[in-house]
């Protein structure tokens, strides 16, 4: 077998396919736009890659070119045009101005694989450079080969060529080995039989796996690897797939959480998403959401059903069942819910408690200050030690803006009252119970709005016998 060994100067590049549609996913947007485990599908492959090659690195678009393209910045990829989606064949030759003379070898994947490790990636390329071999692919055992392309040998085991399934027979469709979409190639060899790919499929499409077994017509050496997580190289083309892909990256989120110390009670149940970060001995329950940039500092226990996204949650917090939380920032040691909304623009300083039933909208509460019970607090500034009443309401808009309620420090606000903004509350002062706040309180006074209770004797009874009446007129 011929073999041109590549020395270990010759330029390794890189090249994603992500120019398909992914019509199996049913949707309007594109397959790799869709999320797994809270990221868009292509920013995985797109972070693996990153770390491998010394080249050029490439990304082929097509379908939703734009959208896709966003979510490249930064990683260095130069971009080039598919505009019909005639096969895999077909989208690596559109890359062929940039690589086709640029020497050395190119890996090439398929942008639908999210679980992918860069760690694989880069042992496969150095294994294929070392093997001085046309090409490598990677291929996998797996329960399941639906949908997959099937990898066929010869009777000594050596690679001969891809069957995909839509074409294979019965007998190829028995094959369990599949490839996995993830390639190796030297350049030259590569391009030069592109041009000779015919699409006689079913597919009427040029595929990029008929190019090993050209390959290996030529005489040159096509290794077919067998990596034995199958997991790890999951393709997604399905709804199926995308939510096995997501409870996949989410189980390995979560192992990677516990062996760093944090409990998690019911792991099936809980989703944490890639950018979270989690310190030790947190407690994490059953049926917890964590999503985009939260942060949870030490010993702090989230409570069952809490939904929390972008929030900084401190230190031995304490989340009671169902607290839903966004952009909001918690202080250590403060006991949140059941069922307390904080919404963007919350920030709570130390041991600050909100209760059930209270929601709380861009509004900042001081050190030991305590919002119990049912109530809304929007776009109020309360200092420390501040006692809110149930039933408090800030009434923050009136119609056409929104306005501000300062509670300066140790004021108490009384149960059921309403504090009509722009309004202040002075340091120390009361406000009665059902009062409702149209003008500053000065500090240290007390505010009551109500009349004085009348009470009116007998009158219960009065209301039976009036009511009594007018039955027996319509002769009961
Ligand atoms: C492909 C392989 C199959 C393999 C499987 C692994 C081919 C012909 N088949 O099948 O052997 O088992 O991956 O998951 O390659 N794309 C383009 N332009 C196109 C068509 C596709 O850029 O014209 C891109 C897609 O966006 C996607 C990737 O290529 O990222 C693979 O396409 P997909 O349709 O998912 O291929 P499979 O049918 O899964
Ligand atoms: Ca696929």
């Amino acid at each position: 077998m011929a073999s041109s060994r590549p020395s270990t100067a010759e330029p390794q590049h890189v090249l994603i396919l992500a120019a398909g549609h992914g019509k199996r996913l049913k949707s309007s947007r594109i397959k790799l736009l869709h999320e797994v485990a809270g990221r868009p599908m292509v920013d995985y492959v797109l972070a693996a890659a990153r770390r491998v090659g010394t080249g050029r690195r490439v990304v082929v678009l097509g379908h939703q070119a734009d959208a896709v393209r966003q979510r490249l910045t930064g990683y260095g990829f130069r971009t080039v045009l598919q505009k019909q989606q005639l096969g895999t064949g077909h989208a690596v030759l559109q890359a062929a101005p940039l690589l086709a003379r640029a020497g050395g070898s190119v890996l090439v994947l398929n942008g639908d694989l999210p679980g992918l490790h860069a760690a694989t990636l880069q042992r496969f390329v150095s294994a294929h450079r070392r093997s001085g071999a046309g090409a490598s692919l990677m291929t996998a055992e797996v329960a399941d080969p639906t949908g997959y392309g099937r990898v066929l040998r010869d009777g000594d085991g050596r690679f001969q060529r891809i069957v995909e399934h839509v074409d294979a027979s019965a007998a190829e469709r028995e094959v369990r080995e599949i490839n996995a979409g993830i390639y190796c190639f030297s350049t030259g060899p590569l391009f030069r039989l592109l041009k000779r790919l015919r699409p006689r499929n079913r597919q009427k499409e040029l595929y990029l796996p008929d190019v090993l077994a050209l390959m290996c017509e030529e005489g040159l050496d096509v290794r077919a690897v067998i990596h034995l997580d199958a997991w790890e190289i999951l393709g997604v083309n399905s709804r199926r797939d995308l939510a096995e892909a997501s409870r996949l990256l989410n189980a390995r989120r979560l192992e990677t959480l516990m062996a760093s110390g944090v409990t998690a009670l019911d792991p099936d149940t809980i989703r944490v998403g890639p950018d979270v970060r989690i310190g030790r001995d947190v407690i994490l329950s059953a049926g917890v959401h964590i999503e985009g940039a939260t942060t949870i500092g030490r010993g702090t226990t989230v409570g069952p059903g809490c939904v929390l996204r972008d929030c900084r949650i401190g230190r031995d917090v304490t989340l009671l069942p169902y607290t839903v939380a966004a952009e909001s920032i918690v202080g250590d040691g403060s006991r949140i819910g059941p069922f307390a909304h904080l919404r963007p623009g919350t920030v709570l300083a130390r041991g600050v408690h909100v209760g059930n039933y209270v929601e709380v909208k861009k509004s900042s509460l001081g050190r030991g200050s305590k919002a119990n019970h049912l109530s809304y607090l929007g776009d109020a500034v309360i200092g420390r030690g501040v006692n809110v009443g149930a039933g408090t309401i800030t009434c923050n808009y009136d119609g056409e803006r929104k306005h501000v309620t300062v509670i300066e420090d140790r004021a108490f606000i009384g149960s059921d009252t309403q504090l009509i903004a722009p309004v202040t509350i002075g340091r120390g002062a009361y406000v009665g119970t059902g009062t409702t706040v149209r003008e500053a309180v000065p500090p240290g006074a007390l505010a009551v709005s109500a009349g004085r209770q009348r009470n009116i004797e007998g009158w219960v009874a009065a209301r039976k016998k009036r009511n009594a009446a007018p039955a027996k007129r319509a002769g009961g």
